[in-house]
């Protein structure tokens, strides 16, 4: 099968031919149908982040099942499936405490044995499979714990988007925040993770929701899914004008593109008692500071890891949501490419005027 390879760090990803190996116990083949271009993939490509290479990358991403291994009941051939990095072991104390998105046991208990033959390989050399998925391929083969059934009405395309970033965006406003009806939220980064976010908040019942970012083109789509207000941040101080429209700072701020400098914005625009949940990706290394006496204000500065989801139950509700028409995923996506058109794909979403744009496989 044809899959994106990332051969080397820092480095661009080259179409190659990959074999996939038949499904073991517990294990599901899937038919990719479409898959998103997340950010975090382009961390891994610059070297912000690292991932042990040859590796297929993707993460977000949505297909139909082939072919089922032993001990698996939960889905069979035909199913429509979601893929989650967030996979689950299941029998941890994150698990069980209702925090799957926290499971460190997954890393050691979804994966192969060593010695056994690897999910993906390039003749004798194995592949990494990256973040349980590696969705840059006309096939998926996961874990069970890491993909969700869902309705089969659906379109397969629009569900790719609930695989990483509709389901961060709304779960850092449902789930790690709580926002709750009537307060003021802000976004800062309008791709596809902040423009879920402005919808999470929207359906929240936000009051106010104010949408920060460098490009006009993104704080206007980011109205049209619900932002009130809107700062760019090009031109003006983030900080400022989210106090000036609020009376003092926000409660609730969300940072949705992976800077020190936004981070600390984030903080910087609460009111006493808010908080501020870090959802980009910050490069390993950086530091964030706040100035401490903020802290007796009861301040938080939060991050949040999947929208802390349990895509088991999230997933299928945010598909519910896009099909009763609360949740708006069609204008989300900024175009559709073919597996070998990736790299400049990669090219427009560094430029941060696109929002999500899909591999679709045909
Ligand atoms: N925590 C998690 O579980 C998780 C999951 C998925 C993605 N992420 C991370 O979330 C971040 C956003 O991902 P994405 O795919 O939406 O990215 P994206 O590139 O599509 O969007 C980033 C947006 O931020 C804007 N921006 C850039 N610099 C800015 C600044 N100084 N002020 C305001 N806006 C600015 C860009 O114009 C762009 O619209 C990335 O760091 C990604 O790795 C985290
Ligand atoms: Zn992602
Ligand atoms: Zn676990």
């Amino acid at each position: 099968m044809k899959a994106a390879v990332l051969n080397e760090i820092p480095g661009s990803l080259r179409i190659e031919d990959v074999s996939i190996d038949a499904p073991g116990p517990r294990e599901v083949l899937v038919r990719t149908v479409a898959a998103g271009l997340c950010h975090s993939d382009l961390h891994f490509m610059e070297g912000t982040y690292t991932t042990a290479v040859p590796a297929v990358l993707g993460h977000e991403s949505a297909g139909v099942v082939e072919a089922v291994g032993s001990m698996v009941d939960y889905v069979g051939p035909g199913d429509h499936v979601i893929t989650c990095l967030a996979a689950f072991c299941g029998h941890c104390e994150d698990c069980l405490g209702g925090h799957p998105a926290r499971c460190q046991r997954k890393g050691a208990d979804l994966v192969r044995r060593p010695g056994e033959p690897s999910r993906l390989s390039r003749g004798d050399e194995a592949l990494h499979q990256f973040l349980h998925c590696s969705s840059f391929a006309e096939q998926l083969l996961v874990h069970e714990h890491a993909l969700v059934k869902i309705r089969p009405d659906m379109p397969l395309e629009k569900a790719a988007l609930v695989g990483c970033g509709v389901t961060t965006g709304l779960g850092a406003i449902f789930r790690t925040a709580r926002v709750d009806p009537g307060s003021d939220v802000v976004v800062i980064g309008c791709g596809g993770i902040g423009l879920s976010a402005v919808q999470g908040a929207r359906i929240a019942g936000a009051n106010r929701i104010i949408a920060v970012d460098m490009h006009t083109s993104k704080l206007e789509l980011a109205q049209s899914l619900g932002a009130t207000d809107v700062v760019n941040a090009s031109s003006e101080d983030p900080v400022a004008a989210v106090k000036e429209l609020t009376g003092g700072g926000a409660r609730f701020t969300f940072e949705a593109v992976g800077l020190k400098q936004t981070a600390e914005q984030a903080f910087r625009m609460l009111r006493a008692g808010g908080q501020a949940t870090v959802i980009g990706l910050i490069p390993i290394g950086t530091m964030v500071e706040v100035h401490g006496v903020e802290l007796t204000n009861e301040k938080t500065l939060a991050g949040s890891n999947m929208g802390s989801t349990r895509f088991r139950t999230d997933m299928p509700r945010y598909v519910d949501m896009y099909l009763d028409g609360r949740l708006n995923l069609d204008e989300m996506i900024s175009g559709t490419m073919a597996l070998e058109d990736i790299n400049d794909g990669f090219a427009r979403l560094k430029t941060g005027i696109v929002a999500r744009q899909l591999i679709t496989f045909g």
